[in-house]
């Protein structure tokens, strides 16, 4: 009895199989519709009475993609390459029978056709896809350390050609129907009323059973193979421009290109067995699980709001107060505005706040210039901000979250300023990125309704917010807190209370050990180029520059002050502080750093850098600088485990990628440990302890649990439900 596929057989010898996954709102590939695809290929194959086949979807939308929560668990449970090898096999074959059943397989895509929901629609002979904009296709298994295995490296480029297939596979680009249809992807686009209509017509009046590639003499559009010129120059720029691109980090970028190069030029049932291989050698491996995990069904989860505690009913921020319209506050009110919400935007002269609603202004109008916008819906979203410099005003607001500058004295007066006129029930949030909730609450006549929401700069392009629990900031708080970033559709992380929670104080680990190689007489081009091809989205020095050399020295002296004896000076203290005071370059927008910045010119590193800390005779080896640039975050992170500021290795792996830009391929910080192997990392975190100092010392708790073996994520990961 069939479960996910549903076949019948009209007068005509047509047969509908409709795809219709149970218990799932989205359609994804599961066992059980590989078998069934590869059965009814056959029965359809052998029944003289068929003419051929339509494939639609019984949801509204088509196949969403592999179910990767199958796929997950691989490497954790030592998957071998065979056993990888075989899972592609058994979904290629069920594909390759449906291609060469005999019969004409016409597929009406009335949706989303992702990953191996596209390449299923690839081995169909003809492809009529939704005139929607929201009926995307694409093969994305690159962002999560995949390949396409179930034929997409094989038929899309003899399909379209390689020049066309290879960037949509390394990207994993989604195409909008217009353009599957200009590239040839699909046949037809048309009103989704009219798919299966279209279907069953061209397997009625033209109706070919043989795909392109299995007619005699068929060759692979704009040629294929190393003696061919175009395929070999494609290739040779292709290579150059995925090792720039990924640096070597992404496995992935590497098999679909070897896939592509060797498969096309074979016969195709040979090209899908390299697909395989090169398939099985990236689902055994650590990178696929770390980027899979992370990046989407975590993220997914996220997104979601897994963290969001249970019983608190849902809530809605309808109305927001902001206090500082400055860079964070402009950038909150934009994104708020855009979701909905009435905006109060509060400075203390009229002025600033009005300069704060013109940021929003200026992002909108830049968005009706590129057509991503229309004129009405930018004046609304415009007419959501009020400017003001009345507390009054804030009066019914549900949530205020203050930006104003970061002193402890000035976000006390605002708090209690505020808290005079909004409702008992509403939630005051600090976006401050050091100081710590608990104390901020102090200011507080309700802390149990105090929390941290910690944006990212700029707010409009950082998908990530952390979320910091106070000591006494109540679920229902903390609930609020995540509808209300639900409602932006940002992606939440929560954690506890700590000095620099966790984000910030792990970043800060980061451009600390930049400075401080600096320091030892490396080469800052060295630091700064290793550090991207380790897979930091930006060198060290650089990222000082941006976020200013300036705010670390305030934030060094502001913990100082406060923890007196306690504090324990970074290795950069002395340089951060000579870079501020002595020689007035104080990051990028003071238009000097660790970088010069030339107007009209290009930023270089500031040539006076070798007179200051000369270079010395021997420089370390790259992997050397690679290696203490990335331990020391993950390091920092396991101490932020240790103290109970983050609770779930989820959390620390999100908030690592999309806060700080921690390398995605890693699958974060606490992956990238439980890669390396926690026995491992503490080894080599002794010796570098023992080289470069106490900073990379190893708790007795980490230590103790590197002797247990005990992962940061349990072994097999649990999972929820998921699909890509
Ligand atoms: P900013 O200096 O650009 O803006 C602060 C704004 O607050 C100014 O417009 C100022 O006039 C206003 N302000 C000062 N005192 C006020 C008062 N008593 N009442 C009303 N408004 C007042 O600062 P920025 O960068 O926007 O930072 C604001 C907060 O966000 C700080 O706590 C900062 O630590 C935090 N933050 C900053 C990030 C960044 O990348 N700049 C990232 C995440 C958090």
């Amino acid at each position: 009895m069939s479960k996910t596929l549903h076949y019948k057989l009209d007068k005509e010898g047509i047969v509908t199989l409709t795809i219709d996954v149970p218990d799932r709102s989205m359609n994804v590939l599961t066992p059980e519709l590989t078998r069934e695809i590869a059965e009814y290929a056959d029965k359809v194959s052998s029944d003289e009475k068929v003419k051929g086949v339509v494939i639609v979807s019984g949801k509204d939308s088509f196949i969403a993609g592999a179910d990767l929560k199958d796929l997950v668990t691989a490497y954790d449970r030592g998957a071998t390459l065979k056993q990888c090898y075989d899972w592609s096999q058994e979904l290629s074959q069920a594909y390759r029978k449906l291609e060469t059943c005999g019969k004409p397989v016409a597929v009406a895509i009335n949706g989303v056709a992702l990953g191996g929901g596209l390449e299923l629609c690839l081995a169909c002979h003809y492809r009529v896809l939704s005139d929607h904009p929201k009926a995307v296709i694409g093969l994305p298994e690159s962002q999560v350390g995949l390949l396409p295995g179930a034929g997409g490296t094989q038929r899309l480029p003899r399909l379209i050609g390689i020049r066309e297939a290879l960037p949509l596979m390394l990207e994993g680009r989604h195409v909008r129907p217009d353009k599957a249809l200009a590239l040839g992807i699909v046949h037809e686009i048309a009103p989704v009323a009219e798919l299966e209509a279209r279907a069953r017509k061209w397997v009625l009046e033209k109706g070919d059973p043989e795909a392109p590639w299995d007619k005699k003499g068929f060759k692979v559009p704009g040629g294929a193979g190393g003696m061919h010129p175009g395929a070999a120059q494609t290739f040779m720029v292709g290579n150059a421009l995925t090792s720039k691109t990924t640096q070597n980090n992404y496995p992935a970028a590497l098999g679909i290109m070897s896939s592509v190069y060797e498969g096309t030029a074979m016969p195709i049932d040979k090209g899908l067995q390299i697909e395989s291989k090169y398939f099985a050698q990236l689902l055994a491996g650590p990178v696929a699980r770390n980027m899979m995990r992370t990046l989407f069904i975590n993220k997914g989860l996220a997104d979601k709001l897994a963290r969001r505690p249970k019983g608190v009913e849902k809530s809605q921020v309808k109305k927001l107060g902001i206090l500082g319209a400055g860079m964070m506050g402009a950038g909150v009110a934009y994104v708020s505005a855009s979701a909905g919400m009435e905006v109060v935007l509060l400075d203390t002269d009229l002025a600033s706040a009005e300069k704060g609603k013109q940021y929003s202004a200026s992002l909108l109008a830049k968005q009706l210039e590129r057509g991503k916008m229309d004129q009405a819906k930018g004046e609304a979203v415009l007419g959501m901000i009020k400017p003001s410099t009345d507390y009054a005003d804030l009066e019914g607001c549900n949530l205020v979250i203050e930006a104003v500058f970061e002193s402890r004295e000035i976000k006390a007066d605002v708090t209690a300023k505020a808290e005079a006129v909004i409702p008992a029930t509403s939630v005051f949030a600090s976006n401050t990125s050091t100081l710590p909730i608990t104390g901020l609450a102090q200011a507080s006549k309700r802390p149990d309704q105090f929390i941290g929401i910690h944006f990212f700069s700029p707010v409009d392009k950082m998908p990530l917010v952390e979320i910091i629990v106070g000591e006494k900031t109540s679920d229902e708080t903390i609930a609020k807190a995540l509808d209300y970033v639900g409602q932006l559709r940002k992606t939440p992380i929560v954690v506890n209370d700590s000095r620099g929670f966790y984000t910030s104080r792990c970043f800060g680990t980061y451009t600390n050990e930049g400075m401080t190689l600096l320091q030892e007489g490396v080469n800052p081009a060295l630091i700064e180029n290793v550090a991207r091809q380790a897979g930091m989205p930006v060198g060290p020095l650089a990222v000082a520059d941006e976020v200013a050399i300036e705010l670390a020295y305030k934030v060094m002296k502001q913990t100082e002050m406060d923890m007196g004896k306690a504090y324990k000076r970074p290795t950069s203290y002395e340089l951060v502080d000579k870079f501020v005071n002595e020689l007035g370059r104080k990051g990028k927008r003071s238009g000097k750093g660790f970088y010069a910045y030339p107007e009209g010119g290009r930023k270089h590193l500031w040539e006076g850098l070798a007179e200051i800390y000369p270079l010395a005779a021997e420089q370390p080896a790259a992997e050397e600088v690679k290696t203490r640039l990335l331990y020391i975050q993950a390091l920092e992170t396991a101490r932020c485990v240790e103290e109970g500021v983050v609770t779930h290795p989820e959390d620390a792996d999100i908030g690592s990628i999309f806060g700080w830009g921690f390398p995605p391929y890693t699958g974060g910080t606490l992956s990238f440990i439980d890669t390396v192997g926690l026995e491992n990392f503490v080894s080599e975190c002794d010796r570098l302890a023992a080289a470069y100092g106490e900073r990379f010392q190893v708790s007795d708790w980490l230590r103790a649990r590197a002797r247990q073996g005990e992962n940061f994520y349990p072994v097999p990961a649990e999972l929820g439900a998921s699909a890509a």
